[in-house]
């Protein structure tokens, strides 16, 4: 009697630490589940069930992901190609859980490509970097592979940039239009003489990982009263954009969003813009680059003819009033530097010196021209 309870305290005991029940359960002899095991071509994790239960949930790391179809079997839209752990519980009927691990970890988790990025920019590129793994053997080299998870169809990377070891840290694909935009899978394979290295994996849309270049301005037109600009950006995955303007009219900034790709605005003055573009249907979608500033300049109306000819006019006179400015320099130059005399010509010389003296008791103005003359009577 005494030794049966202290036999039932200890059992007790051992249960309440949960690791001792999980292994109690899973040596159980007579398991509901048994062989559990991955059929990654038909993305199936299924096992034999023995006896009578009534729901079984598949886990995946740890997070519940799908009951179980009849009973037997969890189907995956997708499965990693980095290590994870699916896991099968009984939810009603005789408790039971397990786990198992596909694809097995082999070589250090940390020899992984890290950080693995991927964008779309430029409308057509595609880049993907990522780092080194901390822990990775000198002599890895990783493969980029991208993967159309709806129609299974793969594309190796076919254009590396290497680090300084010459390991490639960063891919890129420049045409797009072959790439579905479905969901696809951005993995990074390793290897090393030295041990196994594991895959990463992303998986994402292509518009979902697009950054929009800056929208360019296709026309723009303007007068004193009114003026209009218009402008697309180029995506190959979505043609529904809000847009961001950034106008600066004198000192007023003013920032203003907007789904159409036009501007109008009436007396515009002078003033510039700027756009960014961000797509609309995503759940947080970022802003794309700003365009550069642009200038327009639409304050002035054409003139009037009655004013242009007034302003031939006084531009005539302004350009009289200096040549008229310049010949009183010039003359005034002459005084204090007289002409060097000639060889004697006694006739012309006095003919000369009598016009000097004329001129000079006329105190007139002397223009370049009268002077020109003069001298060519020498
Ligand atoms: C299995 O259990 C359910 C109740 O949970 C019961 O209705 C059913 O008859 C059982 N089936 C077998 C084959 O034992
Ligand atoms: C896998 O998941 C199960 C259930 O969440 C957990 O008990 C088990 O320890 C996990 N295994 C590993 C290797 O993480
Ligand atoms: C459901 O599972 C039982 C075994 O538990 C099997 O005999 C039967 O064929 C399965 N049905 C389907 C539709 O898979
Ligand atoms: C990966 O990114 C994290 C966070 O930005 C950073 O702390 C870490 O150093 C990066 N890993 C490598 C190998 O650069
Ligand atoms: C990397 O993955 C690709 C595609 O899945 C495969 O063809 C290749 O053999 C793998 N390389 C290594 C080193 O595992
Ligand atoms: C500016 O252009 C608009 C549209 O063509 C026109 O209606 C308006 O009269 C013009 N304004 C001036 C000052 O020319």
């Amino acid at each position: 009697m005494g030794a049966a309870f202290a036999m039932a305290f200890l059992w007790l005991a051992v249960c309440l630490t949960p690791i001792s029940c999980l292994l109690q359960m899973d040596q159980d002899p007579d398991p509901v589940i048994k062989n559990l095991r991955m059929d990654p071509e038909r993305k199936r994790m299924s096992w034999d069930l023995h006896g009578n239960v009534s729901q079984i949930w598949c886990f995946v790391n740890s997070r519940r992901a799908h009951k179980a179809r009849n009973n037997t079997y969890c189907k995956f839209a997708h499965i990693p190609c980095q290590a994870t752990n699916y896991s099968v519980s009984v939810t009603q009927g005789p408790p039971f859980s397990g786990w198992i691990q596909h694809p097995k970890l082999e070589g250090k988790a940390r020899a992984a490509a890290e950080n693995l990025t991927c964008w779309v920019h430029d409308a057509d590129l595609l880049t993907c970097t990522w780092a080194v793994g901390r822990e990775a053997p000198r002599d890895t080299q990783y493969h980029l592979y991208l993967e159309n998870l709806h129609s299974l169809q793969k594309w190796p990377c076919s254009q590396y940039r290497q680090d300084e070891w010459g390991t490639n840290v960063e891919c890129r694909f420049d045409d797009l239009s072959v790439l579905s935009p479905e969901l696809n899978r951005f993995s990074v394979n390793g290897s090393s003489r030295e041990s196994p290295i594991p895959c990463s994996e992303i998986t994402k849309t292509l518009h979902e990982i697009e950054r929009l270049t800056a929208p360019t301005i296709t026309s723009a037109w303007c007068n004193q009263t009114y003026s209009i600009v218009q402008w697309q950006v180029r995506s190959h995955f979505r043609e529904d954009f809000e847009y961001e303007l950034e106008m600066q009219q004198g000192a007023h900034l003013e920032h203003k969003q907007t789904e159409d790709n036009f501007l109008k605005l009436s007396n515009p003055g002078t003033y510039t813009v700027r756009i960014r573009a961000r797509h609309t249907a995503m759940l947080a979608p970022s802003w794309g680059e700003w365009s550069v500033r642009e200038r327009f300049v639409c304050g002035r109306a054409p003139l009037p003819v009655w004013l242009t000819s007034l302003l031939i006019a006084l531009g005539t006179l302004l350009a009289l009033a200096l040549v008229l400015l310049l010949c009183r320099r010039y003359a005034v130059m002459q005084q204090l530097f007289p002409p060097i005399p000639h060889v004697k010509d006694p006739i012309s010389d006095h003919l000369q010196n009598e016009r000097m003296m004329a001129w000079e008791e006329e105190k007139q103005q002397e223009c370049p021209v009268a002077e020109v003359q003069i001298l060519g009577e020498n």
